[in-house]
């Protein structure tokens, strides 16, 4: 048999993963997704199929799977469109970046990839600190010596930010309209672990209508501001321009999922990775210590640049063990353009595969003792993610996240200005982290820390001065 690629392959039988009668693997895959397909990975190899809800499906998983997705054949094998079709159609859209391929998406990345970039966040690092600030303030508030819930309180914070950075301003009064219905829409729509029905309730409606309501505000706004020759340099200002160059391509219908894209791609990603951070850094003997050092260093400065967030080792490491160890895409979704050969095997064409690039993270012989929280693995002397295809947190191939450089100089600042200014700790004290599985895998919205008091007051920065 021949593959479109014309390469000779074997065709052995894929294996079954073994289950209970009826349910299949539902239950285990529901309950710790990452553990299930390195269990699985253990037990038969780089590609099987699972029954979940009923629905025989393929997964490809390990080193093997994530490096096909950085070569041709994978690029040109998988799409992602069935995966995000229903989220696009829920906003009457003709596309989002996520849901396209090929030429289409090259080109609508080509639009987006300044906005969604680090430079977004270029000289701003004073807005930013002051962003956590108020968060802090509103929602950490060191005088009230209260329990928080991580995950919600993070979810508050990346809003703004993500608001400050794409579109040049943060709606503060949608904040909690923005959350609910990026959650619903995830669960309903995209995850797809809730029933249409949620759709109908009041609260999703209301959140929903005042979502809409904000895209039309911002999408008069811009029309005014290029009708006035200003449209601003940031992701909304190129895909209004995009809209005007080539109104077939960007369709106006499509400005308000865009406008609201970033926060889709930003909100439970940022705030499960910052949380899990907060979870390691507090309940790792050793760890809080050096966090604090780095920390209070930076904020020994009066101007904070992206070089400084960007040099934060410790804190760096902190974030990429978090994301190691509770990777917020344990597997990606992806449909076959064409029966595809595989480690011998053949996947049928137009099949929805799992491809379970987090299962190395998970193995020891890639990282010594997986399940230990050690940020220092990626230190220059250890370097433990740089063997190919096991570490793969935001993702391979054509689809791998567009703002990991921009994610990593937000979650730095977070976590920096976080941990220099509050004392916190687990509660009880060795607390161990529950975790949710939907829409996006994370630390459980139960996970709260105690604020102890304040270490360092809210100093305001100096902007930093850039070059043009
Ligand atoms: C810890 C933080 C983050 C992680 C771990 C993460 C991870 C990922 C992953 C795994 C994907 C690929 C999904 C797939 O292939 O199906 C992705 C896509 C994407 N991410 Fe991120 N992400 C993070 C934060 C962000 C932020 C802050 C933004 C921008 C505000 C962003 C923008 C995007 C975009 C636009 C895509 C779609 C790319 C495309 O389809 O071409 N991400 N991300």
């Amino acid at each position: 048999m021949a593959t479109q690629l014309d390469e000779p392959v074997i065709d052995r039988k894929i294996p079954n993963v073994k289950g209970i009668p009826f349910v299949g693997n539902t239950i285990e895959m529901a309950k710790d997704p990452a553990a299930f397909f390195v269990r699985a990975y253990r037990d038969y190899g780089p590609i099987y199929r699972v029954n979940v809800f009923g629905r025989k499906q393929y997964v490809i998983a390990g080193t093997e799977a994530a490096k096909l997705m950085s070569t041709k054949k994978g690029r040109d094998g998988l799409r992602s469109k069935e995966f995000w079709q229903d989220f696009v159609d829920h906003y009457g859209a003709s596309k989002t970046l996520t849901q396209i391929d090929g030429e289409e998406h090259r080109k609508m990345r080509g639009i987006m990839r300044k906005g969604f970039s680090r430079e977004a966040a270029a000289g701003r690092y004073h807005e930013l600190t002051h962003i956590v600030d108020k968060s802090i303030m509103r929602d950490w508030n060191p005088s009230k010596r209260e329990n928080v819930p991580v995950v919600e309180g993070f979810q508050y914070m990346i809003v703004q930010m993500i608001g400050e950075m794409m579109s040049g301003e943060a709606p503060l009064e949608y904040v909690k309209d923005i959350r609910t219905n990026i959650l619903f829409l995830l669960n309903v729509l995209v995850a797809r672990v809730r029933p249409k029905i949620f759709l109908q309730s009041p609260k999703f409606k209301k959140a929903s209508k005042r979502v809409d309501e904000l895209g039309a505000k911002m999408v008069a706004q811009f029309q005014a501001y290029a009708e006035s020759g200003e449209l601003p340099d940031n992701l909304l200002g190129d895909v209004y321009q995009a809209h005007i160059d080539d109104p077939e391509f960007v369709q106006a219908r499509d400005l308000s999922v865009l406008l609201t894209g970033p926060y889709v791609a930003g909100l439970d990603t940022v705030a499960n990775t910052v949380a899990a951070a907060t979870y390691g850094i507090l309940k790792t003997p050793g760890v809080l210590e050096k966090v604090q050092a780095e920390a209070d260093a930076l904020y020994a400065k009066d101007t904070v640049t992206e070089a400084d967030v960007r040099g934060l080792d410790y804190i760096q490491g902190c974030l990429k063990e978090a994301m190691r160890l509770w990777p917020i895409a344990v597997a990606q979704m992806r449909t076959t353009n064409y029966d595809l050969e595989f480690e011998g095997h053949i996947i049928p064409k137009d099949e929805l595969i799992f491809i379970g690039t987090s299962v190395p993270h998970f193995m020891e012989e890639y990282f010594p003792d997986p399940f230990k929280f050690d940020p220092e693995r990626f230190n220059e002397d250890r370097r433990e993610h740089m063997k190919p295809g096991v570490y793969a947190p935001f993702g391979r191939g054509p689809h791998s996240c567009l703002g990991q450089n921009l994610a990593e100089v937000l979650m730095g600042t977070i976590m920096a200005r976080l941990f220099h200014r509050l004392e916190l700790s687990l509660d009880p004290v060795d607390y161990t982290l529950k975790t949710k599985t939907a829409p996006t895998p994370g630390p459980a919205m139960s996970f709260a820390v105690k604020v102890q008091g304040e270490r360092h007051p809210a100093k305001a920065l100096t902007p930093e001065i850039l070059e043009t």
